[in-house]
């Protein structure tokens, strides 16, 4: 949430800096701004709204410069408002900052800074850190930056300038995310890597409690406590073109149409199809302390929580350890019962979900062995748990998450598969044609995309419904949710995932000829439960869309539609039946003119609490 940019270099610093906004606009999208530093003086453009509002507001006019830190906004303290969006200034106008997090003290803080004579102009917490570095300046911004953070309670990532200690652009890191590129005589950092990437493959990964300085001559690494630090460089291979929309009208229809590739990407290297075996020993905890677990506990928010209730009946259904599937941001208060018995799994896209990553410090406190899914190479979640399993899917633009969802399922079912394996609970006759299920996998995905065009005639005709319900059972229950999340995040129409069974029990008194029915139902062990759900639907004039199998003409005369997929064994449905519900989300989105890549209200990582 939020993005900070900064650059400096030989070359034009605006361009740099609205490009790199650009790319970190998922994080955050309701205000923007750059301060440019000319000689002596900082230029400051802000602007209520997009990215786009910025490149508006400086097409008349951008100042010149060749060093600058920017940001894209996702408000948590102050409205969003061109007052509120950063940079934000100290009283003399000569000290700048860009944050990303949350402080949480500002209020004491402010109080004593305005004892002190501070002039605040924002609403923001941002604004106390300036003065903090203000207060404490001497004749290093670096110093002051130490001096300050000392102070702050909370979750920040800071890059700050000042035109008392000129051409260097300090950073510092508690919380979020912040990364280094080491360019040719040019220096940035970022909260992702996706702006650095057309300008460097050379990244430093800054930790919690390390300070970065960048001038024009290279950057230097400090602890909070002014300790020099010697930082490891790491090269980077995502390409640039991997965050173009390549001819897609959005990021996210690209991104769906990325899922096959996506699967086979995690799946590559780590599976032979002659040996039934899965190779997984990169995850970095040991298989003899594999077979020592008794329980597994996920943890996760969002979309990836939904990965992990696919994940629980993976693993419980061919590892028969049981497995509890918890909302991270609920998990990190519980009074948890963990041992060093338990596996805990912490799934997340972006490796930076504040809710996650606390979830993550609490449980490995209490000796618990842990486990990341991430997309994201040396994001916070990947470094803090003891192991981690990648997922390649790339960069995931698009706010609303679709083809990490795939990748995690696929490195999940992996994940289920090698511990059957080093547990002995999954022998070869098994195993293999579970391998081969998960290898046709990518295949069968592409036959259903194939078929996109019909389902955006259908999505057609929903348009002017505001109201949905999604249903499912067992393994296609967490599939209904994320169905329902799809549709109402990026069209926000009303939509609610339930498990097929639990209609009777309340949701089928929405049920009438305004609120349609979206069945996920495969032949599977639950096939025939889904069907006695459907019947009661029919039969209070509801109106039902089902994803099926092809092959099963049974379904045609009890639904109104059938978007049909191909069959597969029932442990992979889930591969298989997202599909069309991501496809149908987002053409209803896109054709209600929703800003689909960046629905209001939300931000991709959800670095705050
Ligand atoms: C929904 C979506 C969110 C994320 C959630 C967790 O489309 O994208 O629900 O899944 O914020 O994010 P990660 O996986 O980055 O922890």
């Amino acid at each position: 949430m939020c993005g900070i940019i900064g650059y400096i270099g030989q070359k034009d610093v605006v361009p740099i800096l609205v490009e790199g906004l650009k790319k970190l606009e998922y994080r955050g999208y309701d205000s923007a701004g750059i301060a440019v530093v000319d000689e002596n003086q900082i230029h400051l453009r802000r602007v209520k709204g997009k990215i786009s509002d910025l490149v508006k507001n400086l097409k008349s006019s951008a100042p010149d410069g060749s060093f600058g830190v920017g940001h894209t906004r996702w408000a948590t303290h102050g409205r969003p408002s061109e007052e509120n969006a950063h940079p934000h200034r100290d009283c003399t106008d000569s000290l700048v900052v860009v944050h990303n997090g949350i402080i949480e003290n500002y209020l004491a803080l402010k109080k004593k800074l305005l004892k002190e004579k501070h002039t605040f102009r924002t609403e923001t917490d941002t604004e106390v850190i300036a003065h903090l570095v203000e207060k404490h300046f001497q004749s290093s911004l670096e110093e002051a930056v130490q001096k300050a953070v000392q102070e702050i309670e909370g979750a920040f990532a800071i890059a700050a300038i000042s035109l008392q200690d000129p051409g260097k652009i300090v950073v510092a890191k508690t919380g979020p995310p912040a990364v280094v590129g080491l360019g040719e005589g040019e220096y940035f950092v970022s909260s992702d890597l996706n702006p650095l990437l057309p300008h460097t493959q050379k990244i430093v990964f800054l930790e919690d409690g390390e300070i970065a300085v960048l001038d024009s001559q290279g950057a230097k690494f400090l602890s909070f406590q002014g300790k020099p630090l010697k930082k490891k460089e790491d090269l980077i291979t995502w390409s640039p073109l991997m965050i173009e929309k390549r001819g897609f009208k959005h990021f996210m229809l690209k991104e769906i149409f990325e899922q096959p590739q996506v699967v086979r990407d995690t799946l590559k290297g780590r599976i032979s199809l002659d040996s039934g075996k899965v190779f997984l020993e990169e995850i970095g905890i040991p298989a003899q302390a594999l077979t020592k677990i008794a329980k597994v506990v996920v943890i996760a928010c969002g979309t990836s929580y939904h990965a992990g209730l696919v994940a629980k009946s993976f693993i419980e259904s061919l590892v028969r350890i049981p497995v509890d599937v918890e909302f991270a941001s609920e998990y990190r208060y519980r009074d948890f019962i963990l041992d060093k018995n338990t596996l805990v799994i912490v799934i997340s896209q972006s490796g930076e979900t504040a809710d996650s990553l606390a979830a993550l410090r609490a449980v490995k406190k209490s000796g618990a062995r842990t486990l990341a899914v991430c997309n994201v190479v040396k994001s916070s979640i990947a470094r803090v748990a003891d192991g981690v399993l990648y997922t390649y899917a790339g960069p995931e633009i698009g706010v609303a998450a679709t083809k990490t969802f795939s990748a995690q399922m696929a490195a999940l079912a992996l994940l289920a598969l090698y511990l059957g394996q080093v547990r002995g609970t999954l022998d070869e006759k098994r195993s293999i044609p579970l391998i081969e299920d998960l290898q046709r996998i990518p295949h069968r995905m592409e036959d259903i995309l194939n078929q996109a065009q019909s389902i955006e005639k259908l999505a057609q005709e929903f348009l002017s419904f505001s109201h949905f319900l999604y249903l499912g059972r067992d393994i296609n229950f967490p599939v209904a949710l994320e169905g329902a999340l799809k549709l109402k995040e990026i069209s926000y129409i009303h939509a609610e995932g339930y498990p097929g069974g639990e209609m009777k029990h309340g949701p089928i008194a929405l049920i009438d000829e305004k609120m349609p029915t979206m069945v996920v139902v495969p032949k599977d062990h639950v096939y025939e439960k889904m069907l006695s759900n459907m019947s009661e639907i029919k039969t209070r004039v509801g109106y039902i869309l089902a994803v099926a199998f092809e092959e099963d003409k049974e379904i045609r005369d009890k639904v109104d539609r059938v978007i049909p997929i191909p069959s597969t064994g029932p442990l992979f449905t889930p591969f298989l039946t997202t599909l069309p519900l991501q496809l149908f989300a987002y053409y209803i989105a896109a054709k209600r003119g929703a800003d689909v890549d960046q629905p209001r209200n939300l931000a991709k990582s959800v670095t705050v609490e």
